[in-house]
């Protein structure tokens, strides 16, 4: 028996996994670094990489020439700098959700990329450089309109830059980065797109006026790397694109940017029984069977992310027929109506996946539970197991 069919056995064996193909992923960097030539690309892999595993994701998506990776958390991205990991040396590591008392010291010691929006952040990480020895580096965060992080123009910002000069001034840290986020750059035309960019313009101009000199100036998610190359500066940070999954359906599919999506989700049918007319199906009895016919018993539930808001309707692949969830999705397994067709145990049902077998996608499924493709893959739960194909 080859490795390969040995592999496929195994994983056919699973409950329920998780395909991840890196050679999707790979091909996405690509195609987003075509859309954005003149910009570097920081491959975004918080979350656990959305859900598709944050280390493996990272090595493909350097493979592929992404020269800084992002997470939110420093825990995420000091994991990312270990030996263990394996990647670079000289691989630009970037975090940016801290709270007071963080790990200043280890993300300095490690080189790490830290955001900072506040003078308290300013004050704690400056502290930890100083104790280290070592400058850190600083990447100060303006808020140009999306109302969460970042600094507010004005006096604040004013106030943080002029606090970071005299840090920088005393060997402590360096600036290397001016960066924001964008609120609704997936809503093609909406006004605020315009005037973030406006105010990115304005509050890093200021901060260079004032002597501040950042390697990289950065804005740019996912769409807007896709369809506003005017906010592409010197970087440009995507996430759920370099997954295969579009931001949003006014955007459009994957496909009509060159993307694929990287997650299959699939499982073994665990039953698969004849029931007569009127037998009702899972808790609640939401669904009732018509007539006589066959169930297969889906082993996958919310405790895996599959969505309970998408009982009664989300879609999935068996013996290469759409079926619908019948009734509630439970906590570990749902049941599809399979109207008369006997599958095997065993039997492969498809959640979603690049769609080109006929399968549903993850934006299918958002649609089904009244969500984001980014919610869909990004809470497949760690229960699922990971299966990596091209590493
Ligand atoms: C600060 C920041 N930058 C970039 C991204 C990537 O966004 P997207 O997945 O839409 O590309 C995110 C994700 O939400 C983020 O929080």
């Amino acid at each position: 028996m080859s490795e390969t069919t040995a592999r496929r056995d195994a994983d056919a064996a699973l409950r329920a996994r998780a395909e991840i193909d890196l050679a999707a992923l790979r091909a996405n960097v690509r195609a987003l670094r075509e859309r954005a030539p003149g910009a570097a690309l920081m491959a975004v892999v918080k979350a656990d990489g959305y859900g598709h595993g944050a280390l493996r994701c990272a090595r493909a998506a350097v493979e592929a020439g992404a020269s800084w990776v992002g997470t939110a958390t420093p825990q995420e991205a000091l994991a990312l700098r270990s030996a263990e990991a394996g990647l670079p040396d000289d691989l630009r590591i970037m975090c940016w959700l801290w709270t007071p008392g963080g790990p200043w010291r280890e993300a300095v010691e490690a080189r790490l990329d830290v955001s900072v929006s506040a003078l308290w952040a300013l004050e704690e990480v400056t502290a930890a450089a100083r104790a280290a020895g070592i400058p850190a580096r600083v990447q100060l965060k303006a808020d140009t309109g999306l109302g969460r992080g970042g600094c507010q123009p004005g006096a604040d910002w004013e106030e943080l830059v002029g606090a970071a000069l005299r840090a920088e001034a005393e060997g402590a840290l360096r600036v290397t980065g001016l960066w924001s986020h964008f609120a609704c750059a997936d809503e093609p035309g909406h006004p605020s797109i315009a005037a973030q960019l406006t105010r990115f313009r304005e509050m890093t101009a200021y901060a260079e006026r004032r002597g501040l000199r950042p390697e990289v100036r950065h804005i740019a998610n996912s769409p807007a790397t896709l369809t506003l190359p005017e906010t592409h500066f010197d970087l440009v940070r995507p996430g759920i694109a370099m997954y295969g999954v579009s931001p949003s359906p006014e955007i459009g599919v994957p496909a009509d940017f060159g993307l694929r999506p990287v997650m299959t989700l699939a499982a073994s049918l665990a039953l698969v029984k004849q029931v007569p007319g009127g037998h009702g199906v899972s808790y609640g009895h939401h669904y009732t069977t018509p007539g006589e016919t066959t169930l297969g018993l889906v082993p996958l539930g919310y405790a895996d992310g599959v969505p309970r808001h998408a009982s009664s309707t989300g879609p999935v692949l068996v013996g290469g027929k759409w079926r619908t969830v019948a009734g509630r999705i439970a906590m570990d397994q749902f049941v599809v109506d399979l109207n008369g067709d006997r599958p095997e145990p065993g039997a492969e049902a498809v959640l979603f996946g690049p769609g080109d077998r006929g399968e549903p996608t993850a934006e299918d499924w958002a649609q089904a539970a009244g969500t984001i493709g980014y919610e869909i893959v990004t809470r497949i739960g760690s229960r699922v197991p990971r299966v990596y194909l091209d590493e």
